[in-house]
């Protein structure tokens, strides 16, 4: 019985073996997530490939003055904007192994930190597992394989590729969160989301409404109120600000609704307005992921997922970056370790027990 029982396990164990001796990953994106992704599994000897839907590296880091679609009608994917630099001190956005460079400031610049983003793809030697303008366009679970078609978007080639893990990199800022407002369509003004904000230019002398206290918030109306006649600045955040706001800032409460000319807020107060900028945040958007991936997916939430990440359903599944209120850079890191242990390692793992 005993040896009956120990050919049995070895057989279920050469089996699974079998199955995962080389596993194939497919990494969606190249932006941080992808890149730190691509690192790890190179060091580990694990075939991958990462899909990337544009031109370039580094994701939302990557600074475009353009907005709306790209030359292939592709929305935009970055939110960066020309004046932006780090919202967290450097020590806390370094990629692990790889120092930021000492001569940088506190808070870099969107440049600095994009340079560094592609310096350590470069020293990590990743750049030729990545195919640009490859977009995804499916995933599916089809008995115990994931099926990814994906597009080769300049000759519109398409491809169906089975692997065994997919590593979700796509990011979570670029799909405009817009609010509801009554009456937001009589406005004669302008109305654009931080998503398309690039340059206060545009803004010299006008009476601007900016709506929302995140990290967008604070920072454009900073950068608009630079040039701006009068910055109005509408939200709920219940935090004391500290920043220094110049004189013709005026805060606002929430906004109750528009008419022709302006806004009418929920304290019944109204200001004339001639240009809004949502600062509004973000959506969720996978439209590649299927159902048959056992997940639900809503503008503001993916589940069921493990620790914001494994996808509970399919765990050869792993979504990156993800976590709230995280210094993401790190932790995006910490993810991919905890991925490859813990998902990828432990499918062979375990049929050894
Ligand atoms: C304006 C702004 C400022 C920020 N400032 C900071 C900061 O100061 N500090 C900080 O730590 N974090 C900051 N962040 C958070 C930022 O999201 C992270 O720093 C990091 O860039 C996230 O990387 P990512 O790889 O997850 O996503 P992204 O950088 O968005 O990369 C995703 C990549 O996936 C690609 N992709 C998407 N869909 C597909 C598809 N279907 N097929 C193939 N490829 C696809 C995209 O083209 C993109 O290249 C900021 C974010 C924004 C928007
Ligand atoms: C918009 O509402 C305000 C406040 O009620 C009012 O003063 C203003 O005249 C209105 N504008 C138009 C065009 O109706």
């Amino acid at each position: 019985m005993i040896k009956y029982l120990s050919i049995l396990c070895v057989t279920l164990h050469l089996n699974t073996m079998a199955a995962n001796v080389n596993p194939r990953v497919c990494i969606i994106g190249a932006g941080i997530a992808g890149l730190t992704s691509a690192r790890y599994l190179k060091e580990e000897g694990i075939h991958f490939n990462v899909l990337e839907a544009t031109k370039y590296i580094g994701g939302t880091w990557r600074y475009e003055q353009r907005v709306g679609n790209d030359e292939y009608g592709l929305p935009i994917h970055t939110s960066m904007y020309k004046h932006l630099r780090t919202n967290l001190p450097k020590a806390t956005m370094e990629l692990h192994g790889f120092p930021i460079p000492k001569e940088y400031p506190s808070f870099p610049t969107r440049e600095m930190f994009y340079d560094y983003i592609k310096a350590y793809a470069k020293y990590y030697d990743v750049e030729k597992y990545i195919k640009l303008l490859h977009n995804v366009m499916h995933v599916r679970r089809v008995e115990n394989k994931w099926k990814v078609k994906y597009k080769h978007i300049p000759s519109e080639t398409e491809y169906e590729e089975d692997y065994d893990f997919v590593i979700v990199g796509s990011g979570h800022h670029s799909k405009p969160n817009y609010p509801n407002i009554e009456g937001e369509n009589l406005f004669k003004g302008t109305i654009i989301h931080s998503h398309d904000y690039r340059v206060p230019d545009p803004y010299k002398h006008r009476k601007v409404l900016i709506v929302g206290a995140g990290p967008s918030g604070m920072d454009i109306s900073l950068d608009v109120a630079e040039v701006s006649k009068t910055l109005v600045h509408s939200h709920h955040s219940k935090v004391n600000f500290r920043t220094p706001f110049p004189s013709h800032y005026i805060q606002k409460p929430d906004i109750k609704k528009f008419n022709e000319t302006g806004v009418i807020f929920v304290d019944g107060t109204f200001e004339e307005i001639d240009d809004v900028i949502y600062c509004t945040g973000y959506q969720y958007d996978y439209p590649f992921i299927h159902e048959s991936s056992g997940l639900t997916i809503s503008p503001h939430s993916v589940t069921p997922l493990y620790k914001y990440m494994v996808n509970i359903n399919q765990p050869s599944m792993i979504f990156m970056g993800l976590v709230v209120r995280a210094c993401l850079v790190v932790a995006l890191d910490a993810q991919v370790i905890f991925g490859l242990s813990t998902v990828i390692g432990l499918q062979t793992e375990k049929s050894a027990v």
